[in-house]
């Protein structure tokens, strides 16, 4: 059986970035130019049904003979109380009725975690995608050990040491170390565990002093400089997200690919109020709102999402982006509208001067 070496593949990028899986934002084009470039292209299938993932993994072969990473979410399935739920959509009322839209009657469990979704480990199984990675925890050990033994080579996500550990333990073949810059989710494992809030200079410098496996830099890195800064606190690759939202290949609307490009891009917050997890990107309607409001208890991952969800698609239908989702880092003011095969060009040169 071939197991697969991640350090030996890393070796083998002409440039050590991974862009990062961005379920709403990466698409099979941007992942397909960023391999075809010479670095690490991702998909994210978390928020996809298995026939929509079986769709965008097709879809990234036909663009790319290059590997490429298929990510998906591993968080603990939660249940949501019909208490909470009425509570959290009574506290929304007001946003409905000022959007002249009818709330949902509840909230819904809009993602199956991966780690009880078997059609999706089959898919995986069958499209053997080089690497897959994991968010927000990792699967039981049986689909890791499944996944392995088809050779397709794992990473997951640590926003600490002892999530780091956890992840060597069982069997990986590498670690992206999330720090509190990042654009997106945090990938805490435990969302009732409190958050390290480590930076990625430090926790990249932890991780690669601690464990054995190579650890991937994610969180805040835009350009050459940031990627050398990684490298240099012991990195063997980084992981890029926010600085690939702006490449025309990516799915992010006008006016999110704007407002990067804005005085907004220095306003990045870590908000929970619109997902149940904490995650970074521009404060919009949604958050505001909660931000006034005395009291509230914030659902469950991702059920407070559906809220969310159904408030962006009401204002859309009045032709306003006040409720739109829109994740980004810190490292947002030095963002570059690029195609993607040009950010990759620049990066490269950026690292060699
Ligand atoms: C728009 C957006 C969506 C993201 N979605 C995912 C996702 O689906 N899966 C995942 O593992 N990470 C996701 N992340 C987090 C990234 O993997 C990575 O940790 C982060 O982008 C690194 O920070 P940066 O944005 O400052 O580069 C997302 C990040 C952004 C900006």
């Amino acid at each position: 059986m071939v197991f697969f070496k991640l350090a030996d593949f890393i070796e083998s990028l002409d440039l050590l970035v991974i862009q990062a899986p961005m379920a709403g934002v990466s698409t099979p084009e941007l992942a397909a130019a960023v391999s075809n470039a010479g670095a690490l292209g991702s998909i994210s299938v978390g928020a996809m049904t298995v026939e929509e993932a079986r769709a965008s993994i097709e879809k990234t072969q036909s663009l790319t003979k290059k590997p490429f990473n298929v990510n998906v979410f591993c968080h603990q399935q939660l249940a949501c109380n019909a208490a909470v739920s009425a509570s959290w959509l009574n506290a929304l009322a007001p946003l409905f009725a000022q959007l002249k839209a009818k709330p949902p009657e509840t909230l819904h469990e809009i993602y199956t975690s991966f780690n009880d979704n078997w059609a999706m480990l089959e898919l995986l199984l069958k499209k053997r995608p080089a690497i897959v990675s994991f968010h927000f925890g990792l699967p039981p050990q049986p689909i890791i050990n499944a996944l392995k033994e088809a050779g397709i080579g794992l990473i997951a996500t640590a926003t600490n040491l002892a999530e780091a550990r956890q992840i060597e333990q069982a069997g990986l073949d590498g670690i992206v170390a999330q720090g509190i810059e990042a654009g997106g989710h945090r990938g805490i494992f435990n969302s009732d565990d409190a958050d390290s809030e480590l930076s990625t200079s430090v926790l990249t410098r932890i991780l690669a002093i601690e464990l054995r496996l190579p650890i991937i830099a994610a969180g805040g890195i835009m350009d050459g400089a940031g990627i050398k800064a990684a490298l240099l606190s012991g990195a063997k690759a980084v992981q890029l997200g926010t600085a690939f939202v702006a490449c025309p290949e990516s799915a992010a609307n006008a006016n999110y690919k704007t407002a990067l490009t804005s005085e907004k891009a220095y306003q990045t917050q870590l908000m929970t109020s619109i997902s149940g997890r904490p995650a970074r990107g521009f404060p919009n309607a949604l958050t505001q709102w909660v931000d006034s409001l005395r009291e509230y208890c914030i659902p469950p991952y991702p059920f407070t999402y559906d809220a969310a969800k159904a408030l962006q698609s009401a204002a859309r239908a009045n032709n306003s982006a006040d409720f739109d989702v829109q994740w980004a880092g810190q490292g947002a003011p030095f963002i570059r509208a690029l195609p993607a095969e040009a950010l990759i060009q620049l990066l490269k040169s950026e690292l060699q001067s």
